[in-house]
């Protein structure tokens, strides 16, 4: 049986994913599902965040604080088994191990909170909110993250489902053919297919029009330990500005962090670019800077791996993109909740 090095899997997942694509200006979608009622809330998410909009949205017209809306959304599928991405059922690092990282951003109070490489709690969201609250800081990692998290009455409790068990320890048998460790026959697709799993951002306005958001995430998957992704971190994975807008991000967390992507979009709403212009210009400058890193470039010179960034500004208009065409985001305007096309850099052909 053919032997698959982690940076094989990691290759091939990208480039399966990128497929050979056809480079486009911007395409732009905006505009075409925009019916937001004037004034009425509005909650975005990446597209595993179907429910969690749901949720939200019914706490926003609760008049529930929109941290508080969205954070209810994401832990919905924080304790989702199903979702290999996201808190208890994420997959885990190189040891086996979950370490979960995640953020909030307050837009009133321009707060934020975050948690990094958290171990055995559910719900990091919640530890990144109390960071905010309770304490002087920004953000908590590893041990010291747990023993706050602890402190404030968080259970300790096993996050490694049998499901994401089996699928690390399958890819842990297909690492080397040097080890003692034995594969069994078919799994390359099962693990192909785990590297599209990951992370969930939530953004949303109030009534009032008032902003926060949350991201929340297991990390890549088999990762080294301690290893930090966009997630958690205030200007990459999420980023929140009251007076105009927020944003915030799934995908290749490496890539995100070389750019401050979320803080990126925001000042380019600033700017005056509606969130969908936002996001593909912040795209844009990441395709470009990452052209100094071949060895994550296509033939065609484009960046082989995924990334999509969501916004919504001030007056509640919203959108998405993704690096490559075929990315959905979720979307609450407070009539219909339902999945929307990303507007995106590049064209995938199948
Ligand atoms: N965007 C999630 C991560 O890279 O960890």
């Amino acid at each position: 049986m053919k032997k698959l090095s982690r940076r094989d899997f990691f290759k091939k997942g990208l480039i399966t994913g990128a497929g050979i694509a056809i480079l486009s200006k911007f395409n732009f979608l905006q505009g075409k599902e925009i019916d937001r009622k004037k004034g009425g809330p509005v909650v975005i998410a990446s597209r595993n965040g179907l429910k969690a909009t749901q949720k939200a949205m019914e706490l926003l017209k609760k008049g529930v604080d929109p941290l508080d809306a969205v954070i209810a959304g994401v832990n919905l599928v924080e304790n989702d088994p199903n979702d290999l991405g996201v808190g208890y059922g994420g997959l885990p690092n190189e040891e086996g191990i979950v370490e979960l990282d995640a953020s909030v951003m307050h837009g009133p109070t321009h707060n934020a909170g975050g948690v990094a490489s958290l171990r055995n709690i559910k719900n990091p969201s919640k530890v990144a909110k109390l960071v905010m609250e309770r304490t002087d800081h920004v953000l908590l990692v590893g041990e010291g993250a747990l023993r706050f998290a602890k402190a404030h009455g968080f259970k300790e409790e096993n996050l490694l489902t049998d499901r994401a068990r089996e699928i690390w320890l399958r890819w842990k048998e297909t690492l080397s053919d040097r080890d003692d460790w034995f594969p069994p026959k078919e799994v390359e697709k099962e693990l192909e297919e785990v590297f599209h799993h990951g992370t969930i951002n939530c953004l949303a306005i109030d009534s009032k029009g008032n902003i926060a958001g949350v991201t929340t995430t297991s990390g890549l998957p088999f990762k080294i330990p301690g290893r930090v992704g966009d997630s958690p971190i205030i200007g990459a994975g999420l980023y929140v500005d009251n007076d105009v807008g927020a944003a915030g991000s799934t995908g290749r967390g490496e890539a995100n962090l070389l750019n401050c992507g979320s803080f990126t979009v925001v000042e380019f709403m600033r700017k005056g670019y509606s969130p969908e212009e936002a996001c593909l210009k912040t795209l844009e400058r990441i395709a470009y800077t990452t052209k100094k890193q071949p060895y994550l470039l296509d033939r065609k010179g484009r960046p082989k791996f995924s990334l999509t960034f969501y916004a919504l500004n001030k007056k509640g208009e919203f959108g998405a993109a993704s690096m490559w065409s075929g990315a959905k985001f979720a979307v609450h305007d407070g009539t219909k909740n339902r999945l929307i096309e990303c507007a995106y850099l590049f064209k995938r052909e199948k």
